[in-house]
């Protein structure tokens, strides 16, 4: 016998129900085990930014020091490795600059602290939040008239993409869009100049790497974040007329350093007697890279912001062509990283306990090695430190920050 209608109907909404609570349950799961961005301290839980103090450190730290009409910078990822030598340059200076840093513990966060106690003494403040957050970005556009983006904040490191890639896809592609879409509708519109990677490289074996090379082999989850941010770059660019310029950076070292590179945790390993492990690739060959000193990043980064035309759009509509540029910013000599042992071998007076593995399939690649033509020729950029000389400054800096009295230096 058919069932009464009212059952049917009864039972479709029952298992609709069921089918809900299941879909729900399931997505809280992945969630769950698969989502877990290195957690911002305190920020994605109680809000660290507003009121009038706020809003005074935020406008004090904007006002450039000497010259009227001077550039005005927000820079991301001010408490990061490369952000903090930026942002101290460009206050140097006598531009106004505003950090924003979300103090993830990615790595440790007390050297992130110390860097933006560096910088507060220097004049910049950096404000603790999230790229991804829009109304913070809305809230720092409507106090300050920022000329220029300096955009560095991003989730870096090859290796951890295979253990958290959601972080990869938050940071460096929703979080990129976040800024772009604040930064298109900000009247006037800023110029941006945001920091992609030599890994878009990828599995490229033409050498040197040069800008016209191909970067649809990426070979971690990391570098088809940073590839996505280019492809990104072009849609705003040409949508919105956002001036954009990207830079390349080739494996960049030194003082106040990023302590999940190879140079920093070698240097710590060697000091404390442990293991070194050196990667080689297939039937021994060397595993190299074109390392880049500080400085010399930070040179390039100015310029590309000096060079940066403005942006052409206002109130979200383009009005005509703008700036797009990408630049590679190596070194240009590529260096085995056993010269790299060596070499602290030498600076620490201590002899590294070495091991020598197949390097792994974990995203990183053989060799980079920069073509910086381009960047010679428009932005000037002329490397100028040498891998001794470099370790050397950032070996000073390593033994006083972590001696007992230590944690003084400048950058
Ligand atoms: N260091 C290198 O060798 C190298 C090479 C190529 C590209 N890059 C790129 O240069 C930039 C700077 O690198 P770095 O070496 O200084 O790394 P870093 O990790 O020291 O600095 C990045 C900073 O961004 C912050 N951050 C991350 N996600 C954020 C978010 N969602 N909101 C706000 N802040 C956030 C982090 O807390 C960190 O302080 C990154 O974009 C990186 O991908 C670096």
């Amino acid at each position: 016998m058919d069932k009464p209608f009212y059952v049917h109907r009864f039972r479709y909404h029952f298992s609709i129900t069921k089918l809900l609570f299941w879909s729900l349950l399931f997505l809280s799961l992945i969630y769950f085990f698969f989502y877990h961005p290195p957690s911002s301290s305190d920020s994605s839980r109680r809000r660290l930014w507003g009121g009038a103090d706020w809003e005074y450190r935020v406008l004090h730290s904007a006002r450039p020091r000497s010259r009227a009409g001077g550039r005005v910078v927000l820079v991301t990822g001010a408490a990061g490795f490369i952000g903090t030598h930026v942002s101290a340059a460009l206050r140097r200076r006598g531009d106004g600059v505003v950090g924003l840093d979300n103090f993830n513990d990615y790595y440790d966060t007390s050297l992130k602290r110390g860097r933006a106690s560096l910088l507060e003494r220097a004049g910049v403040f950096v404000v603790e939040g999230d790229i991804n957050d829009s109304l913070l970005l809305k809230k720092l556009f409507g106090l300050v008239k920022f000329s220029h983006v300096m955009h560095l904040a991003a989730q870096a490191g090859v290796r951890y993409a295979m253990k958290n890639p959601s972080s990869y896809v938050n940071s460096n592609v929703a979080g990129f869009v976040n800024v772009l879409e604040v930064c298109k509708f900000a009247n006037p519109q800023p110029a941006i100049i945001w920091a992609s990677s030599s890994s878009v490289y990828g599995l490229n074996t033409k050498i040197p790497f040069s800008e016209k090379d191909r970067t649809d082999q990426p070979s971690s989850l990391y570098a088809a974040t940073k590839k996505a941010g280019e492809e990104i770059a072009h849609t705003y660019n040409h949508i919105y007329g956002l001036s954009i310029t990207g830079l390349r950076f080739f494996t960049v070292y030194g003082p106040w350093g990023r302590p999940d590179m190879a140079y920093f945790s070698f240097t710590r390993n060697i000091l404390k007697r442990k293991n070194v492990v050196i990667f080689e690739g297939p039937d021994h060959s060397t595993v190299a890279r074109d390392f880049t000193y500080i400085d010399d990043i930070v040179k390039g980064c100015l310029a590309a912001l000096d060079t940066a035309k403005k942006s052409t759009g206002s109130g979200g509509k383009k009005r005509g062509p703008a700036q797009l540029r990408v630049f590679n910013l190596g070194n240009t000599t590529p260096e085995p990283v056993g010269k790299l042992v060596s070499t602290l071998e030498r600076l620490l007076k201590v002899k590294a306990k070495k091991i020598v593995l197949p390097m792994p399939a974990n995203g990183d690649v053989l060799f980079t090695h920069a073509n910086v033509s381009l960047a010679q020729r428009e932005l000037g950029y002329k490397p100028k430190t040498d891998l001794q000389a470099g370790l050397k400054k950032f070996v000073r800096w390593y033994l006083d920050y972590y001696s007992p009295s230590g944690k003084k230096s400048a950058v």
